[in-house]
């Protein structure tokens, strides 16, 4: 049976996947990414079926029929619809199906989940790799498969902290010996400053906006250091006192002003996983510095408040969207060196 499951194992298309609460991607081995798609599932609430997946279901937000309503099924880091979310998991293993060979043998997956979800969750997305074909699933925890992707040196007897700020959850992991020796997670990342950026053209310009100009607003000119460059952009929306569409320029310093709360919440958190370090990985990560990955890193300067406000230096990660689904790629690679890092399954899979 060994021998067969190496037989096998050389041919079958075994995948990686960040579940993310914004973006799910998709790593094969021997191939890359080859799916890079928001986690959104538009569903016709009259009928329960799912329309779309992805990029087209996307596309569908806040312009649908009443009826029709897009789904993030992973908002906040949790799974607030089990079933969507298998839907969801399914439709992208059988994506990368489509285009291999019909008689290659059932992939094993590595898929990394955010920290913060119950066991009952995990056991969910397991199950939903199960029946959408795996042969063998793998958990992995987000910042464990980022800093991975990251290339920090996870293995050694040095502290590493990476922090990664995704669309739903910020995770703050200090990883030593394989291992996350303090973690904090919180719920606030890129959909919270989106939100805070809807409340202040609420509350300042009397006008509502839609999720998707705020995220726009945010990603184009939006500075998380009031020391960042100027700049601005017009925002259209609807006028709350006349029902009209009103279009007004916000400024960097006014979505900065905006997001102020939420970002000090953030570097509040690494500065409180930061205390809780013991002693002697805290020489290490002064040393190394600070590992940024997720979207929410990208945001202008963050970076360098964060290597402000800590007095340690901070790194983009190389490709910060891409790092989880990277690391779970390089988990794939070398399954049995790293089983460590997986987080037990009640199954217990063989690595080979
Ligand atoms: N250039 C940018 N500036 C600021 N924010 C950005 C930028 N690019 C992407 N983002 C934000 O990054 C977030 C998505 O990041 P990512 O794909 O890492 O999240 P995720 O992994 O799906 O979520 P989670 O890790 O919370 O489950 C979104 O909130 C998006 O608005
Ligand atoms: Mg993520």
């Amino acid at each position: 049976m060994k021998v067969l499951n190496n037989f096998l194992g050389r041919f079958s298309q075994d995948i990686g996947i960040d579940l993310g609460t914004a973006n799910t991607l998709v790593y094969v081995r021997g191939q890359g990414i080859v799916i890079n798609e928001p986690s959104v599932v538009a569903i016709n609430q009259k009928t329960g079926d799912v329309l779309a997946i992805g990029k087209e279901a996307q596309r569908m937000v806040g312009k649908t029929p009443a009826h029709i309503v897009a789904v993030r099924p992973l908002r906040d880091g949790v799974i607030s619809d089990f079933e969507v979310t298998e839907q969801m998991i399914s439709y992208f293993i059988q994506k990368v199906h489509e285009d291999g060979f019909h008689f290659l043998p059932r992939p094993r997956i590595v898929i990394g989940i955010p920290s913060s979800i119950t066991e009952v969750e995990r056991r969910a997305v397991e199950e939903a790799c199960l029946r959408a074909g795996a042969r063998a699933v793998f958990l992995i925890e987000e910042s464990m498969a980022a800093a991975i992707g990251s290339r920090l040196p996870i293995h050694d007897a040095t502290g590493n902290i990476i922090v990664d700020i995704g669309g739903g959850t910020s995770e703050i992991s200090v990883i030593s010996l394989g291992g996350i020796v303090v973690n904090k997670t919180l719920r606030i990342a890129g959909d919270e400053l989106n939100d805070d950026i809807i409340q202040y053209a609420r509350n300042n310009f009397n006008m509502l906006i839609g999720e998707r100009t705020a995220e726009n607003i945010k990603i184009h000119i939006g500075a998380a250091s009031e020391m960042a460059e100027v700049l601005d952009a017009p925002i259209r929306g609807r006028d709350l006192v006349t029902g009209l569409p009103k279009e007004v320029i916000i400024s960097s310093p006014q979505v900065h002003e905006a997001m102020q709360r939420s970002i000090n919440t953030i570097i509040d958190a690494i500065k409180g996983a930061i205390e809780e370090t013991p002693p002697e990985l805290l020489s290490d990560i002064i040393e190394n510095g600070i590992f940024l990955a997720g979207g929410g890193a990208l945001l202008r300067g963050l970076d360098d408040v964060i290597a402000r406000s800590t007095q340690i230096r901070a790194t983009l990660s190389e490709d910060p969207l891409t790092a989880v689904v990277r690391g779970t790629g390089i988990v794939l690679e070398d399954l049995e060196v790293v089983q460590e890092v997986l987080i037990p399954s009640v199954r217990g899979y063989e690595l080979k």
